[in-house]
């Protein structure tokens, strides 16, 4: 299966939200608590509007079935973070280092140098392959004992 992506449009807030609340994206997730259709539009309406600080993009499969989102959100200037996740039902297919691969191409097509960051929790081991098999590297001054890892990739 090859995944491609596009950006994200209104059409897609019905299907992101579901995604959002899979049970095992909020088991991953910093905040935890399910998210009301409500909550989700508010926040929805302004990445889609953000585009400065928010890029949001739809996985889709060779069908043109969605299949999962990522997620590019500015901390600064040159420092972005990665959200990403895949729908349930194409998960242990090994399509994690795809799903990574694809958000790369993306935000290497940027000129500058940048920083990107992806903040997962310790026991999300999938989440944590797929990105050290991407070139993401962990934080060096990580605290061994927090319960999440940062993991950094730099471009060129
Ligand atoms: C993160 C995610 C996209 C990874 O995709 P996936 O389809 O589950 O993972 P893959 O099948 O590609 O497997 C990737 C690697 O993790 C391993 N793996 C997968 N599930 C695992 C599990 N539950 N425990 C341990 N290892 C696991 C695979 O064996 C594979 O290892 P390899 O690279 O050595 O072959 C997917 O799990 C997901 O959407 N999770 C929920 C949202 C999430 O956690 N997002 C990231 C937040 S930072």
């Amino acid at each position: 299966m090859k995944l491609k992506a596009r950006p994200a449009t209104i059409k897609d807030e019905a299907q992101l939200l579901a995604w959002a609340n899979d049970q095992e994206t909020r088991r991953q997730s910093f905040i935890t608590k399910r998210i009301t259709k409500k909550e989700h539009h508010q926040w929805f309406s302004k990445v889609l509007t953000d585009k400065h600080n928010q890029r949001l993009f739809i996985l889709e499969n060779d069908d043109k079935s969605p299949c999962g989102q990522f997620r590019f959100s500015r901390n600064d200037e040159n420092d972005w973070e990665i959200h990403f996740s895949l729908d349930a039902q194409y998960r242990g297919q090994n399509l994690g280092r795809q799903v990574i691969r694809v958000c790369l191409d993306i935000f290497k097509k940027n000129d500058q140098r940048l920083r990107l960051i992806a903040k997962v929790k310790k026991d999300n081991l999938a989440s944590l392959k797929v990105l050290a098999a991407a070139g993401f590297e962990i934080e060096k001054n990580s605290s061994p004992d927090a319960n999440n890892l940062k993991l950094i990739y730099i471009t060129k």
